[in-house]
C-alpha cells in the first residue's frame, strides 16, 4: 500500500524519476553495509519502478511479481558499478536458484530482470533494467540463446548491442552465461 500511495503521489504532482527526492548515502557504494543499502533501496524503489513503467514495457510491468534472487541489492562491479537485484520468471526461477554451474541450460523462455541503481558523490540515481530471455534453438545462436534487452530509467527501450553484453555474459561459459549475484547476497545462501 505505501508504494501505491507513493507512485499516485508523484503522478499527481507529475514527477518524473529524476525529479524524485533524493536519495543519499555516505562512504563507498562497494562498502556499504546490509542496513545502508537496504534503505538506500528503500528510497529509491517506488521511483525507480515509476519510471521503469512509465514506457509501457511489459517486463517493467511484470517483473516485481518475479522471484527476486537476492536478499538485497549489491554492487559487483560489471554494470557500471550499479548495485544490482535480479528477478527470475516462473519458467527460470527455480534453475536460476540453483546457482548452478556446470553443463545445464536455462529453460526456453525464461527471463530475469534486473533493476540498477548508481551511487555517485552520495546520492543514488536510477540505471536501466536489464533483461535476459532464453529463446529457442536456432533464434540466437550466436549468443547462446539469449536476448538481451534493456529499459531506461524513463521507462524507453534502450538501444543496446547483443554482442555488446554477450562480450561479457559467454565469458560465462559454465553457467548458461549468466553472472549471477555475489555469493552472500544470494537468496538461500545462508547469510
Ligand atoms: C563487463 C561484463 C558485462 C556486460 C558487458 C554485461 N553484463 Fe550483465 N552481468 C554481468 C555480471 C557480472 C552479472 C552478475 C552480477 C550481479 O548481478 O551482481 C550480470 C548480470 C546480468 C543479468 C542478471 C542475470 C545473470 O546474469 O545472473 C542480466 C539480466 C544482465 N546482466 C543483462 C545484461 C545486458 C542486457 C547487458 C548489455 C546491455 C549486459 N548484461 C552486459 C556482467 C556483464
Amino acid at each position: 500500500m505505501k508504494h501505491a500511495l507513493v507512485i499516485t503521489a508523484a503522478l499527481v504532482l507529475g514527477a518524473g524519476a529524476a525529479a524524485a527526492q533524493d536519495c543519499t548515502a555516505e562512504g563507498d557504494a562497494f562498502d556499504l553495509d546490509a542496513d545502508a543499502v537496504a534503505a538506500l533501496y528503500d528510497c529509491i524503489e517506488s521511483a525507480m519502478v515509476e519510471g521503469y513503467t512509465a514506457g509501457g514495457n511489459e517486463i517493467a510491468a511484470a517483473y516485481r511479481d518475479w522471484t527476486v534472487t537476492s536478499t538485497r541489492p549489491a554492487v559487483a562491479g560489471p554494470h557500471g558499478e550499479r548495485f544490482l537485484q535480479t528477478f527470475a520468471n516462473d519458467a527460470g526461477a527455480e534453475q536460476y536458484l540453483k546457482f548452478e554451474t556446470g553443463d545445464f541450460e536455462m529453460p526456453v523462455g525464461s527471463m530475469l530482470a534486473k533493476e540498477s541503481f548508481k551511487l555517485t558523490d552520495g546520492t543514488a540515481a536510477v540505471g536501466p533494467l536489464f533483461i535476459m530471455t532464453k529463446v529457442a534453438e536456432g533464434e540466437a545462436d550466436e549468443f547462446d540463446n539469449w536476448v538481451y534487452t534493456a529499459v531506461q530509467p524513463n521507462g524507453e527501450p534502450m538501444k543496446i548491442s547483443q554482442s555488446f553484453c554477450s562480450d561479457c555474459h559467454s565469458g560465462f561459459e559454465d553457467q548458461d552465461s549468466l553472472g549471477y549475484p555475489l555469493e552472500e547476497v544470494r537468496v538461500g545462501a545462508g547469510g
